[in-house]
């Protein structure tokens, strides 16, 4: 059994730090990227509080040759299979390369809405020798939800994780 529990009451950055620790033990020597994907997904969902939606979308290329973003493991409500780049906020970010912090996306263009309960959005891309090969996405259904703490914690797990997946 794994038993991978956040303390109660961190501050954010002990919180991602432990939550680096434990996704960097479950994977370590496991080359099956869905496997991690999926219990990634799942560590971030016990580890990150308030969310409705945490997990993956992988970057692959579809019949055009065109790079798309095509679901992976998560934790959540069923969500849309395949996202072109440049659209919404996680084809925007696997598009530009750049993390997307969203407090609010009903004023984000272009937001995908999976489930009608998010209010907040982060989303950040998985870079592998410079080149974006996924990105983990999270919901809230509080606005505001994500802070600089969040993003920098999500940023430092998607280093953690980026040869694993
Ligand atoms: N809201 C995302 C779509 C994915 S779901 O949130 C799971 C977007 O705008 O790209």
């Amino acid at each position: 059994m794994y038993d991978f529990q956040p303390d109660s009451d961190l501050d954010p950055a002990e919180r991602y730090r432990q939550l680096a620790d434990a996704a960097d033990a479950l994977t370590n020597g496991e080359i099956d990227a869905i496997a991690n994907m999926a219990n990634i997904a799942a560590l971030m969902w016990e580890f990150i509080p308030d969310l409705n939606w945490a997990g993956f979308y992988r970057v692959v290329s579809n019949r055009e040759e065109a790079d798309e973003l095509v679901l992976g493991p998560f934790v959540g409500r069923p969500a849309c299979i395949r996202i072109p780049f440049h659209q919404g906020v996680c084809g925007t970010a696997a598009a530009s390369g750049e993390t997307q912090l969203v407090h609010d996306v009903h004023a984000f263009a272009g937001h995908i809405a999976c489930d009608a309960a998010s209010r907040s959005e982060l989303v950040v891309p998985i870079r592998v020798s410079g080149a974006v090969k996924a990105v983990i996405d999270l919901d809230s259904p509080m606005a505001g939800r994500f802070t600089g703490d969040d993003a920098a914690g999500v940023e430092r797990l998607a280093e953690t994780i980026a040869d694993r997946i």
